[in-house]
């Protein structure tokens, strides 16, 4: 089958290079994109006299019935086409004849696949968008229920403070607000048309680039020819802000389980989103988050890939960057999946407060609260109280209990000036509620946090 670029060519190529070179095996994914392209450019074409109306009415609807076909699953995808846009092109043809030969008029494959791999990425941003706004409404439901769950807050994985389960679940809720943004942030700075820019240099037709932009929902037209071939940043910031969502999905996942060992029995994992082993009957494995945490390994990879791949491009388009698309699509597929999934196994999870509380009754958590109280109560530096109270902390461990649990008479062995008021201070709930300062774990504070969230995600819809 001789190809559409075979003019000046005496031999036809080997099937060797034919597999090398195609990148019909992944790009068919873009089949609606090249289609709609295709329509809003033809209409163009047609608007500015380029083409007769008739032309691109049968170019419209020759694409429409081979939007058919692939979707029919009766079009025949052959290697032999390179792409999705010869094979789209070479089946119009088939299908209408001389008026399809027409349609790559003021056109080039770089503009092309450069509009409809940017139509899958801005499509994409505004999934994953709504993927995170449902992950997000139920992180607050489960917020809400959970204002005075005690937990052990941690640093270095050890025990710190006693925070509320609701407040540790929100700072994911602030992590995937910003996820949000930067999807949002991207796609509005993306949302520009590269089509028209043909080849390289742009065209002698007298297009009307505006037109094909508002037909296909971008905002303006790209400014520079050249760089528009070779721009492939939108493709980059989704990666990059796919990249930092795993890496917070990732967090949560570590954590989910850590929580769900026997050590900790912070939660339990329904059935459904838990997985046994083929040996040891008794187990029942956080497969999924572990999966989510691996899976951000392959996004990385996909980020890095591509900046790799573009580094060293001479301007404009080269071949090379048929390399951009199956990360992307890679790294999208993956977050979409992972972002559901994540949002399942939490919903259906159960939550062990009674173990959560206990977990904070060891460690000592109220410490710092001693020593809040003797600068407030008793004046003294802080320096210095931080001091006292460790000498308490020490004394504790001596008679192996938890600071909480000291009487006043063991705390005044420590330091004469401890007076019987300061038993609210170390009350575990006292200490979490004490922190009161904005965004701080305090039930109140905390409630004021999903109320700023719930603000914030009703002002979207
Ligand atoms: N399949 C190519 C890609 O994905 C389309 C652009 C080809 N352009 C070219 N001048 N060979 O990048």
């Amino acid at each position: 089958m001789s190809k559409l670029w075979s003019g000046r060519f005496a031999k036809s190529g080997a099937k060797l290079l034919d597999e090398f070179n195609a990148s019909l095996p992944f790009d068919q994914k873009l089949y609606e994109e090249d289609i709609k392209g295709s329509i809003a450019h033809s209409a163009m074409l047609a608007k500015q006299g380029i083409l007769t109306q008739d032309e691109a009415d049968a170019i419209a609807k020759g694409l429409l019935d081979i939007k058919g076909e692939i979707e029919a699953g009766s079009f025949v995808f052959d290697i032999a086409h390179e792409d999705i846009h010869m094979a789209v092109e070479t089946r119009l043809i088939e299908l209408i004849g001389d008026a399809g030969k027409r349609l790559h008029t003021a056109r080039s494959r770089n503009d092309q696949v450069a509009v409809d791999f940017r139509q899958y990425v801005q499509k994409h941003n505004r999934i994953l968008v709504d993927c995170l706004e449902s992950l997000m409404d139920v992180l607050l439901k489960i917020s809400k229920e959970h204002t005075t769950t005690l937990l052990p807050g941690m640093t270095h994985l050890q025990h710190a403070q006693p925070i509320n389960f609701a407040f540790h679940l929100l700072a994911y809720v602030a992590m995937f607000k910003r996820d949000i943004e930067r999807f949002e942030s991207s796609y509005t700075r993306h949302n520009v048309l590269p089509l028209g820019c043909a080849a390289l240099a742009g065209t002698p037709h007298n297009i009307d680039r505006e037109m094909v932009a508002h037909a296909l929902g971008f905002d303006s037209v790209s400014v520079n020819c050249l760089d528009t071939v070779s721009d492939r940043d939108f493709a980059l910031e989704i990666l990059f802000n796919i990249s930092t969502l795993m890496m917070h999905i990732s967090r949560f996942a570590e954590e989910l389980i850590l929580w769900s060992s026997y050590e900790f029995k912070f939660v339990t994992l329904s059935d459904e989103y838990s997985t046994g082993s083929s040996i040891m009957p008794q187990k029942k494995n956080p497969d999924v988050p572990e999966l989510l945490r691996g899976k951000t390994g392959r996004v990385n990879g996909n980020l890095i890939g591509l900046l790799t791949v573009l580094k060293g491009l001479p301007l404009a388009y080269n071949k090379d960057m048929q390399e951009d698309k199956e990360g992307v699509f890679d790294s999208v597929e993956t977050a979409f999946m992972s972002i559901n999934i994540l949002k399942e196994a939490v919903r259906t999870m159960s939550i062990n407060g009674e173990k959560m509380r206990q977990a904070c009754e060891v460690g000592h958590l109220s410490a710092t609260d001693l020593a809040d109280y003797l600068v407030q109560k008793c004046n003294i530096p802080f320096r210095e109280a931080h001091f006292i109270t460790g000498r308490a902390v020490a004394h504790a461990e001596h008679l192996n209990v938890d600071l909480s649990h000291l009487s006043v008479e063991e705390l005044q062995k420590v330091d004469a000036r401890i007076g019987e008021d300061v038993l609210p201070y170390l009350s575990l709930e006292n200490s979490m509620n004490a922190r009161t300062s904005q965004g701080g774990t305090a039930t109140a504070s905390t409630c004021k946090q999903i109320e700023l969230f719930e603000a914030w995600m009703h002002a979207r819809k």
